[in-house]
């Protein structure tokens, strides 16, 4: 499949990089070309909107700022394409008005670039009669999980910017063995693992984490005594609130 990419940055390159690995025919563009060195020979590249030439599918990776400039000057195309925005508090609707293609919303999180992603996506009417076509071209990046787009602020709160949220955690975790005499590899490996191990139990068990919580609690022992303390510091208040100020900001770029 010919795929157009356009904006080579923190999402772009992720997103090029596993489609090139897919074998697919890419053309990137980057208005700076210092992000299209390292795929000169493995894909086509272009300083310019304008070149872009025919393609199946195009993606549009820009920041939120730089996402009119580059709507503008997109060429029309013979056919209808797959057109993928990952851009924040651009809707469907938007984009819809500047391109002739079969938009599709989609909110990716940075574990993509190891196939392990989770992918909020919104499909238009046009779109959703091509939802095989997409699916098979984005579920190499991970799961994909269908959303009206109302609800885009919530999932680019959520699972959008979480990797930063976890990332923050696992530190915190991560400092504490180090506090209590932990080397730093042996800290970091049993946090990785407790957080795979428990995410994976989770989502095989189906149940709701409150009942799995109680399991390890037993009276008057360790995990109680720490999650006493967990409580009375308002972890779980902050990490709500963590999220509803994200989702505020998503909310405050869609309108702006
Ligand atoms: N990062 C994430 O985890 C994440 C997750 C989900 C969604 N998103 C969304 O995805 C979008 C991209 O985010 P990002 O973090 O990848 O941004 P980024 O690193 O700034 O990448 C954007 C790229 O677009 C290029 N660009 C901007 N305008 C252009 C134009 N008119 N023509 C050609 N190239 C142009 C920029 O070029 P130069 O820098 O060379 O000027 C830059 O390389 C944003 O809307 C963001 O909200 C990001």
């Amino acid at each position: 499949m010919h795929v157009g990419i356009i904006g080579v940055g923190n999402i772009g390159s992720i997103i090029a990089d596993l489609l090139l690995k897919q074998g697919h025919e890419l053309h990137l563009i980057n208005r700076h070309v210092d992000k299209l060195r390292k795929y000169e020979g493995i894909a086509n590249t272009y300083l310019d909107v304008e070149k872009l030439p025919e393609v199946d599918a195009l993606f549009l990776c820009v920041k939120p700022q730089d996402a009119l400039g580059a709507l503008k000057k997109i060429p029309s195309s013979k056919h209808r394409r797959l057109f993928i925005s990952t851009v924040t508090g651009f809707t469907i609707g938007e984009i819809t008005s500047y391109v002739n293609d079969d938009v599709t919303r989609i909110m990716p999180n940075i574990p993509i670039s190891i196939g392990k992603g989770v992918i909020g996506i919104s499909y238009s009417k046009e779109c959703s009669k091509r939802k095989d076509e997409i699916q098979r071209l984005l579920t190499p990046f991970g799961k994909l999980v269908e959303v009206d787009e109302s609800l885009f602020p919530a999932v680019t709160a959520l699972s959008g910017s979480g990797p930063a949220f976890i990332f923050v955690i696992i530190e915190s975790l991560v400092d504490a063995g180090l506090k209590l005499g932990l080397p730093y590899e042996t800290a970091m490996k049993l946090t990785i693992e407790t957080f795979r191990g428990s995410a994976e139990l989770l989502e095989q068990e189906g149940k709701h984490p409150g009942e799995l919580r109680h399991i390890v609690t037993s009276p008057a022992g360790t995990t109680i005594e720490g999650i006493y303390s967990l409580e009375r510091e308002g972890l779980r208040g902050t990490i709500m609130k963590t999220i509803f100020d994200t989702y505020k900001r998503a909310l405050e770029l869609q309108k702006s």
